[in-house]
């Protein structure tokens, strides 16, 4: 039987894990609970063992412990790790690799989808350093279920409710659906500014992050492709699951696209690649005396038209960053470059696009489909836009 494990943490919402672990059980599944040793203060592992019909773990170093090494053994055996309700705490430590409790170790152990349903206070929720944490976790493929508003049991009213319990499982029975969609399939995705140097010290980059591409790679990856993520510098942890190709310059993006092109069915390029980039990088810094007034650019390969032009029986998806009229310009790039489907969004708005967790986008195909989306997550975005993927490109014989 499938297994989800139900990662509990000390809010004091904790009883509605209960709840929780009910509605995976009548969905058909198992499920393996794990109790932070501070939320086994706040209700019994006993509850969650006679609910579950397996035992709580709460510690890691357990003389009882059915397996040698249990949280390398346990997550290879789980399908989905849902943590509900999560503190503030148990997302720093995620955040940051800690493990020093049997939950925190099990996290960094998993391989499978990690679905997140935070409690905490207001101030606690919108603190910068748990937003910091929730990006970093987006970043590297985590889903999340965002905190309802209402009564909190601090006595204050705002965000920071423990979702609907039913609303929890729909969003984990959705994660195990589309699964294994993407399974057998190989999809080559590019991420991330691309750097042209002028000499060792100065270069010519953009503000991509990577983030968007990073978000698709990790979707892919939970939906059972086979993913392979070319990426130009970014700081950002790559998602686990993707066979990452790191590069620097646009001419060094376009030769790893060449080389995995004919392995990939699925193509998606969420890079922002340099158009432009020096004649030659100098081996040492060029003194400013020598520089003269202007500096020379040449243009650079266009990756997104060379894979256009090859693509046969690929499905070929394109990114537009547009700061006005992007509607028309999509469209226009949607044809030069021979792309099944462009994702547009409009980089001028504050709070999305470049450099942010969030982003709006109208997706715009060739048979004159059009979907625009509100501000979302860019996960969820990613979700959007292999769901649209999955539901147009030619299915696997
Ligand atoms: C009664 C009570 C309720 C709490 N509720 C929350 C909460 O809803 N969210 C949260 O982030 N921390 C909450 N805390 C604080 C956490 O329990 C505390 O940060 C703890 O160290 C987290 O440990 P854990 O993440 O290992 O479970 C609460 C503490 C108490 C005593």
């Amino acid at each position: 039987m499938p297994v989800i494990a139900l990662g509990v943490s000390s809010s004091i919402s904790v009883y509605k894990a209960c709840e929780v672990l009910r509605g995976f059980q009548k969905a058909g599944w198992a499920v393996q609970p794990i109790l932070t040793p501070n939320a086994a203060r706040l209700v019994s592992p006993f509850l969650f063992s006679t609910l579950s019909g397996r035992r709580t773990i709460v510690e890691t170093f357990d003389e009882d412990q059915e397996w040698s090494v249990a949280h390398v053994a346990l997550a290879k055996e789980i399908d989905l790790l849902v943590v509900a309700p999560a503190t503030a705490n148990i997302l720093a430590k995620f955040a940051h690799g800690v493990a020093d409790d049997f939950l925190s170790t099990f996290y960094l152990a998993v391989r499978k989808p990690v679905l997140i349903a935070p409690a905490m206070n207001t101030a606690m929720w919108r603190h910068s350093q748990t937003c910091a944490n929730v990006g970093r976790l987006r970043a590297r493929g985590v889903e999340f279920v965002e905190p309802a508003s209402g009564y909190l049991a601090c006595g204050e009213e705002g965000e920071g409710r423990l979702a609907d319990p039913a609303l929890i499982v729909e969003r984990g029975l959705e994660i195990l659906r589309r699964g294994h969609s993407l399974s057998g399939r190989t999809v080559l995705i590019t991420a991330g500014p691309t750097r042209e140097y002028l000499d060792p010290i100065r270069y010519l980059s953009n503000r991509s992050s990577g983030r968007m591409g990073f978000a698709l790679a990790a979707e892919a990856a939970a939906r059972g492709a086979r993913v392979i993520l070319v990426c130009g510098p970014t700081p950002l942890d790559p998602p686990p699951g993707a066979e990452l190709v790191r590069v620097v310059t646009a001419a060094e993006m376009a030769a790893a696209v060449r080389a995995r092109f004919d392995d990939a069915e699925i193509v998606v390029m969420a890079a922002a690649v340099a158009d432009f980039t020096f004649p030659a990088a100098a081996a040492r810094k060029i003194k400013k005396s020598e520089m003269g007034e202007s500096i020379a650019l040449v243009p650079t390969v266009d990756i997104l038209k060379e894979a256009g032009a090859r693509k046969a029986g690929r499905y070929l998806v394109g990114f537009a960053a547009e700061t006005e009229d992007l509607r028309r310009r999509a469209l226009l790039k949607l044809k030069e470059k021979n792309l099944d489907l462009i994702v547009a969004n409009d980089v001028s708005a504050e709070g999305i696009g470049f450099d942010s967790d969030f982003n709006k986008a109208v997706l715009l195909d060739t048979d004159g489909g059009e979907a625009e989306t509100p501000v979302l997550s860019k996960s969820e975005l990613s979700r959007i836009i292999w769901n649209h993927i999955e539901s147009h490109a030619v299915p696997k014989s």
